[in-house]
């Protein structure tokens, strides 16, 4: 399938769901208001990968937490949950900047998937999608 329509009306608050998509695990998370903080707070010059990686943007576009998420729906962070270092799949709430933990070789990914200690050159990747309604997204 070129695309894929996620029901994610269960997911409260700090809960996610991962779906495959394209033969890749894709997360929605449901941020919760101290994760979208501590992303919001991040600075910019301190990040490793500047670059958001958000299909559904310009290819140039800043990594700010706005930019990692879509307007009036930045609680929703969907993202293609494979490391950009070697392509593991890191595990979601873990290390120090709350976010994602790469068992393989200690890539740490904040609150918005963006890369910040480790070998992974970029921020995990944002797949073209849409909300569908308000409890739909659509994937591809
Ligand atoms: Fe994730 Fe190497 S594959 S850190």
């Amino acid at each position: 399938l070129t695309f894929v329509e996620v029901d994610v009306s269960s997911l409260t608050p700090g809960t996610s769901l991962v779906v495959q998509w394209r033969g890749k695990p894709v997360v929605v998370r449901n941020r919760t208001g101290q994760e979208m903080k501590d992303a919001e707070a991040a600075d910019l010059g301190t990040l490793e990968d500047t670059i958001a990686r958000n299909a559904n943007l310009p290819a140039d576009a800043p990594a700010t937490d706005a930019n990692r998420t879509m307007p009036g729906k930045e609680a929703w962070l969907v993202m293609v949950q494979v490391c950009t270092h070697l392509g593991c799949i890191p595990i979601g709430q873990d290390g120090e900047f709350g976010g994602w933990l790469c068992p393989c070789h200690g890539s740490q990914y904040d609150s918005a998937g963006r890369i910040r200690k480790g070998p992974a050159p970029e921020n995990m990747a944002v797949p073209v999608f849409q909300f569908i309604s308000d409890t739909k997204i659509r994937i591809g």
